[in-house]
């Protein structure tokens, strides 16, 4: 055989190997994702794919790379697994009822998810960012204590989409249990008003740590991403927005003050055309941020 045709031959070979190999990948990806969901029944639907879903999402809008993005996915998917064989006592509570002991254990999810993955080579980056998923902007986070830029943005991302998720869609429902058997005098009414409120609790808690806990940006293109179910459910949401996108009616979610000190708008005004006016020319002036936290009805 010629020197050329066995390069190409090899070639082929290879091509052939790194398709067997991605594959297997995919394969392991789903059989492990299919695991991290076992423990998932204290959730409203699936909260892996959930984070998965909204996390690529968001990834797509910051405009990372392919790569990126299928590690954030995959991460997403996974970020979890290190809850696998927990006692249903950590599992049934939310991690702000655990006991001081339970607290420990579940504290060390995201470092067992990283020691299994991360012996697999292609699951290096994925690892990472399951290890940093409750790591937070102000160091207050899990198991490190890493701050700032210290977190990889995959990881920033997921502690978004998972807080949210867990705030929302987290239910002390054991889902093994009849459909309604806790909640004998639940009527439609109510359970659309409780949901509209988890809603906004879980909306205004990230608006309200966004900066100190979680990544500014990320929580505004997920406002965005999310805005479709708030509609769907008729939550009011509260919003960090541009001046000239806020409309009358609206309500000044926190106090704003001059560079002076002087209060321009107080927390829970209701935004009228004049006081709009007043906000765009001191926000042209920089005397107020253009981009204000509002709640919209
Ligand atoms: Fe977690
Ligand atoms: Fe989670």
């Amino acid at each position: 055989m010629e020197p050329l045709e066995r390069v190409k031959e090899l070639e082929s070979q290879l091509d052939e190997l790194s398709t067997i190999a991605a594959g297997q990948i995919y394969d392991i990806i789903q059989v492990l994702s299919l695991l991290t969901t076992t423990h998932e029944k204290y959730y409203e639907g699936s909260h892996s794919k959930f984070v998965a879903q909204k996390s690529v999402g968001i990834a797509r809008e910051l405009s990372l790379n392919d790569e990126q993005i299928f590690e954030i996915e995959t991460a997403a998917l996974l970020h979890d697994i290190g809850k696998i064989g927990f006692p249903e006592s950590i599992l049934s509570k939310f991690a702000s009822e655990l006991k001081p002991h339970e607290y420990a254990q579940y504290q060390t999810h995201p470092y067992i998810g990283y020691k299994l993955l991360n012996k697999i080579p292609a699951f290096e980056n994925i690892s990472k960012i399951i290890l940093q998923h409750h790591e937070r902007l102000d160091g207050s986070g899990f198991p490190n204590k890493l701050q700032g830029k210290e977190i990889i943005p995959g990881a920033a991302i997921i502690a978004v989409t998972d807080t949210f998720h867990s705030m929302f869609y987290r239910t002390k429902k054991d889902k093994t249990t009849p459909a309604g058997a806790q909640i004998p005098n639940a009527n439609t009414a109510s359970l659309i008003e409780g949901t509209q409120a988890k809603f906004s609790n879980a909306m205004n808690y990230l608006h309200f740590r966004s900066g100190q806990l979680f990544d500014t940006r990320v929580v505004s293109i997920f406002t965005d991403l999310i805005e479709d179910e708030r509609k769907a459910i008729g939550a009011s949401s509260i919003l960090r927005i541009a001046l000239n996108k806020v409309e009358p009616g609206w309500i000044i979610a926190e106090d704003y003050n001059t560079n002076y000190g002087m209060l321009i708008a107080a927390k829970g005004e209701i935004i009228t055309p004049s006081i709009l006016k007043t906000l765009l020319r001191l926000a042209e002036n920089g005397e107020m941020p253009m981009k204000i936290l509002v709640m919209k009805p």
